[in-house]
């Protein structure tokens, strides 16, 4: 969900002004994916690194984490399954209580999976897989790529099929590394917060368009 920042300086605003809208742009993008019926989305929201941004951005941003979470009720009436990804131990005690809540109280819920990546980082998750596998004792040759993914964050999602990748920009940002081993790329320049239903419909007719061949022939 890139280019909040831009929109906001675009009309002079602060940062934080970007962030809020770019959380509206969420809710409409995942209420389409919902009516489209797309059975799993994940949404870039905070990665690892954007821990160091400046201490007023971070704590809008948490704030706006933690406001959105007294809003799932509304999800829940939706019939959405809510799932974090990431490492949550960073957010604030009360904040990681609402997610594990949330994912507990829509975990039976078979609309639509939505899926937010919370300080999230592609290495830390991989990391965090092999330092588990460590502790617990792994039987080394029952390991298998299938195996592994058991001990990802993503745990129960499938592999990706496609990235939209917003804002212009073309790299992968330590997003779903594991994950997105065979996903097709979708770029749009359109910063985040001008992203809407029709910009996802085009986005998914390129998607159409691609061979996929998973690296066979
Ligand atoms: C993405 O927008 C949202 C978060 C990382 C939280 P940015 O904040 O990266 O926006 P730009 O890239 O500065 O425009
Ligand atoms: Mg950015």
């Amino acid at each position: 969900m890139d280019g909040n920042g831009r929109w906001a300086k675009k009309r002079g605003l602060p940062r934080k002004f970007g962030h809020r809208e770019g959380a509206k742009a969420f809710k409409k993008i995942a209420d389409h994916c919902m009516k489209l019926g797309i059975p799993y989305a994940t949404f870039y929201a905070f990665s690892t690194e954007n821990q160091k941004r400046p201490k007023d951005e971070v704590e809008a941003l948490l704030r706006l984490f933690d406001e959105y979470l007294d809003d799932i009720r509304e999800m829940d009436a939706k019939n959405v399954r809510l799932k974090f990804i990431g490492d949550l131990s960073f957010f604030p005690d009360s904040t990681h209580k609402k997610m594990l809540e949330a994912e507990e109280a829509t975990g039976n819920n078979t609309g639509f999976t939505c899926s937010l990546a919370l300080n999230y980082g592609g290495r830390d998750e991989i990391l965090h897989a092999v330092k588990r596998l460590v502790t617990e004792g792994c039987n080394l040759s029952a390991l298998n790529e299938e195996s592994f993914a058991e001990y990802l964050y993503t745990k129960g999602l499938p592999d990706v099929d496609l990235i939209i990748r917003t804002a212009g920009e073309r790299r992968l940002s330590n997003f779903l590394i594991w994950q997105a081993a065979y996903a097709e790329y979708v770029y749009t320049d359109t910063l985040f917060p001008d992203f809407g239903k029709r910009e996802l419909d085009k986005a998914l007719a390129e998607f159409g368009e691609r061979n996929r061949r998973f690296g066979g022939v």
